[in-house]
């Protein structure tokens, strides 16, 4: 069944009808959900999500957007969770220069912080990098986050840094974007990259895949880009599924 690598279902998007719609999940295919902490709120809010349901499971970590709130002692109550039986991954973390806040030096900070604390409590990291290939790329190379593995999401490079992180050993998570029509850029990379390393992805309630494009997505979705990626890769549905369920099962080790 389709794992979703990357979801926020603790978005106040989903407090209308969460329930029912993840209630629906698995009948649609969706086995298993990674719910993503972005903040220490949404933390809180994704361990609650991964304790009352059995196919999701927690990443902690604060999104560089939101890295102005970290102190040491918030730092010590995140390890401690990484402690908690489903919490299979440090996330998301990372750098972006898109919205550029807060300043740069704050955030490559608390980026270089969680790789470490990823690296002392053995999880791998979920990476969140826009517009901000090559600082990424420094800190995770002088960070040796290579040795905690992860994934970089919502991948968003061209073939070349595609390659830097494959060659290091890392996945590269697509979504929604597969499908729009100006992801040519994307496309390369699918068709470049092995497919042993792609993870599927819906960063809902953002990244709606087309026709849903700009509406709240959810897992539901992911069929479509399931679809995307066995047309680039020449793959049958069955096959894109059953490849990127081993690939999340063996990075999230689940
Ligand atoms: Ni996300």
């Amino acid at each position: 069944m389709i794992i979703d690598t990357h979801a926020h279902y603790d978005d106040d998007a989903f407090d209308e009808d969460r329930e029912i719609l993840l209630a629906g999940l698995q009948a649609a295919g969706i086995g298993t959900v990674v719910n993503i902490g972005a903040s220490i709120d949404s933390t809180k809010t994704t361990l609650a999500l991964a304790e009352k349901y059995p196919f999701i499971y927690a990443a902690v970590g604060v999104h560089p957007s939101e890295t102005a709130e970290l102190t040491e002692e918030k730092m010590r109550w995140l390890e401690e969770m990484c402690a908690r039986p489903k919490v299979v991954a440090v996330g998301e973390i990372g750098l972006d220069y898109h919205w550029d806040e807060p300043e740069r030096e704050v955030q490559k900070h608390w980026f270089r912080e969680q790789i470490r604390l990823a690296r002392r409590v053995d999880l791998p990291v979920v990476v969140h990098s826009r517009d901000a290939a090559k600082d990424t790329l420094d800190i995770i190379k002088e960070e040796k986050a290579a040795e905690a593995g992860g994934v970089i999401h919502c991948f968003s490079y061209g073939v070349e840094v595609a390659r830097e992180y494959l060659d290091m050993g890392f996945y590269l998570g697509v979504g929604g974007v597969l499908t729009f029509k100006n992801a040519k850029k994307l496309r390369e990379v699918v068709a470049y990259m092995p497919v042993d390393r792609l993870l599927l992805e819906t960063d809902c309630p953002y990244m709606a895949p087309t026709p849903h494009r700009g509406e709240r997505n959810s897992s539901m979705y992911l069929p479509l880009v399931v679809k995307a990626v066995g047309e680039i890769k020449g793959l049958s549905e069955e096959e894109v599924i059953a490849v990127t369920e081993a690939n999340a099962r063996r990075m999230y080790r689940l």
